[in-house]
């Protein structure tokens, strides 16, 4: 085992600190990798509010690249030395959605077995069961995605949730492709990168509604053909004023609260397609006529990290930025240290950043 330095969240809306934790060294099946860059995701916030669960303390951080350290017996997709993105998405082969041909739905997937503790002994719960604020991390080695080292860690990382859940909203989940309209209601890192991923499908027409212009700005850089504050007008209306008075074929709610959904769900066009990207708390609920439901056709659908399988997707996402066509560099609005996570979630709540990402 070794001592590191970590980002735990120990109580409920409590200001995260810096501590000190105890990675066991890898058994079967798991990994120690050393991070060397980790984003700071909404889901963090999330966590640390609250609105996941209960198990506090949380090791947080789960949008991260580093090189693998050790590897326990058994392994060998991944060894010491190896660049990897690491994955909340570790398939398992055998649950009922894999044998179904379906593992970027996998029901059961692998963490590490080991849990990681605080020097006191206590138990951490690692983010997405990754913890990745931190100098090194204990995973399941599934959760390791070797692609191409070339890539920069601050960069590579983002695709590891964030980005990922944004593009495979709009192309896997949605399944927008040359020629199609789309909206994408809420530009923060993860609606950026969906509509990021609708230009790079080819997309014509690429609506981004926030209520926040600096964020409706950067979606112009990613691709976004047409702009809406939803602060200053109806979102829907102008959605439909801008897709011939019919509504997009898909829209993208990347908020996730009620007036985001009903705006998504009646921006459509009939037989379109819903994506709630944005993840609500437990208290949420939403009204439908069910005539409506029925009568717009089409689907609602959730998107679980962009229904990824992040063995087909890292290695060819970083590949497509690689070669310049995907602009993921762009998302790093700054980067900064452990010690700075608190900072960064203000930062975030003030809708000053895309994505603040820790650098070790
Ligand atoms: N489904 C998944 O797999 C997955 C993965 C990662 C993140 N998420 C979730 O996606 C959501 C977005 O994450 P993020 O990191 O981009 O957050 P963020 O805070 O960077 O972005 C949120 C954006 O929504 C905008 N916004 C807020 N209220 C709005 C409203 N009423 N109308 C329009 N825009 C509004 C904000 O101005 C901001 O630009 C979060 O809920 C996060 O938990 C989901
Ligand atoms: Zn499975
Ligand atoms: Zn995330």
């Amino acid at each position: 085992m070794q001592q590191v330095r970590g980002v735990v969240a120990r109580s409920k809306g409590e200001p995260v600190s810096v501590e000190t934790i105890v990675v066991p060294d890898p058994g079967p099946g798991e990994a120690v990798v050393a991070i060397q860059a980790c984003g700071v995701c909404h889901t963090d916030l999330h966590y640390r509010e609250g609105g996941i669960n209960d198990e506090f303390p949380f090791l947080l951080g789960h949008e991260a690249a580093g090189l693998v350290e050790s590897v326990g017996e058994g392994v060998s997709d991944v060894a010491p030395g190896d660049f990897v993105i690491l994955n909340w998405r570790a398939v398992c082969g055998v649950c009922r959605a894999c044998k179904r041909g379906q593992p970027w739905y996998c029901f059961t997937t692998h963490n590490a077995a080991q849990p990681m503790t605080l020097a006191s002994g206590q138990p951490l719960t690692p983010a997405l069961g990754i913890g990745a604020f931190a100098e090194k991390t204990l995973v399941h080695a599934g959760q390791c995605t070797k692609v191409n080292p070339a890539a920069k860690p601050e960069v590579a990382g983002l695709l590891g949730c964030g980005m990922m859940a944004g593009i495979g909203a709009a192309i896997n989940t949605g399944g927008v492709g040359r020629g199609d309209s789309i909206a994408v209601i809420g530009c923060g890192g993860v609606g950026n990168a969906a509509i990021a991923g609708a230009n790079l499908a080819g997309a014509t027409t690429i609506i981004a509604v926030d209520v926040d212009e600096k964020k409706l700005e950067w979606a112009t850089e990613f691709g976004a053909t047409h702009t809406v504050n939803s602060r200053r007008v109806d979102a829907v209306h102008a959605i439909q004023e801008l897709t011939d008075g019919n509504g997009a074929n898909v829209v993208v709610d990347a908020v996730g609260r009620p007036e985001t959904f009903r705006q998504a769900f009646y921006a459509r066009d009939l037989a379109g397609t819903v994506v709630l990207v944005g993840v609500p708390t437990p208290d949420m609920t939403i009204e439908l006529p069910l005539i409506d439901v029925f009568g717009r056709g089409g689907a609602t659908k959730s998107s679980w990290y962009g229904d990824c399988l992040p063995s087909r997707d890292f290695p060819m996402l970083i590949d497509l930025h690689l070669q310049g066509r995907l602009p993921l560099d762009r998302f790093v609005t700054e980067t900064i240290g452990l010690g700075d996570v608190e900072e960064a979630f203000h930062r975030m709540e003030r809708g000053e950043v895309l994505r603040s990402v820790v650098v070790l």
